[in-house]
């Protein structure tokens, strides 16, 4: 099967793993995309905060969460008490996925699908391994289900403190699900789906 296992070294060194990212073909993304966007973020790290993919900014820059939702997730993250140094921010998906409009220039996001998602769990895994966090913060459907499985439902358990899958080893115990920044930003009642996300993030333990 063609995922990103056999690219990912063993040992629980994030600086290696981070590396070895930069030459994962794990899936198809790897060739359209500027460059593989690892996650960031000090390494003794209690919370990871989990992504779907990066976006145009993240892209150009080789870092998560840099652009306009990245912006807004800062925000967020002050308001609700969570110091942003603090905290290791990743992608559930580690490359840009996009379309171009027609004639255009402009990078237009896509949904990574299911079958990429699975590809670059590896890689996921491996950051869980290396950070052995308590707790991952789940933004948005895609996040959610990387960890959660399929049939999990943001809407129906936003905000709870939630058991983590054994398979993962307890590293993290927790999971706590909530929207992601994009969809605040694109929501039309704006200031509303903000404060909904920043108390769901005041529920994440401290
Ligand atoms: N959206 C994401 O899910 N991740 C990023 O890194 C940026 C935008
Ligand atoms: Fe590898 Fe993930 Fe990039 Fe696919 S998206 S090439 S699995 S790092």
């Amino acid at each position: 099967r063609r995922d990103a296992s056999r690219f990912v070294p063993a040992g629980k060194e994030l600086a290696r793993l981070r590396e070895a990212s930069r030459s994962c073909r794990g899936c198809g993304l790897y060739e359209d995309a500027t460059q593989t966007v690892f996650g960031a973020g000090p390494e003794n790290a209690r919370i990871v905060l989990l992504g779907e993919q990066p976006g145009d900014k993240e892209d150009r820059a080789g870092e998560p969460f840099v652009g306009p939702a990245g912006k807004l997730l800062d925000r967020a993250l002050a308001e609700a008490g969570i110091d942003r140094s603090e905290v290791y921010v990743t992608n559930a998906v580690k490359h840009f996925k996009f379309t171009r409009a027609e004639g255009g220039k402009q990078r237009i996001h896509k949904k990574p699908s299911r079958t990429e998602v699975v590809a670059c769990r590896p890689w996921l895994l491996a950051e869980f391994g290396a950070l052995q966090p308590e707790v991952v913060v789940l933004l948005g459907a895609t996040a959610a289900q990387a960890v959660m499985g399929t049939s999990f439902k943001v809407t129906e358990s936003r905000g709870e403190l939630l058991s983590a899958p054994e398979d993962l080893g307890g590293h993290p115990a927790h999971a706590l699900a909530t929207v992601h920044p994009s969809a605040v930003l694109r929501a039309p009642d704006r200031d509303s789906a903000y404060s909904a996300l920043v108390d769901d993030l005041r529920a994440v333990p401290g």
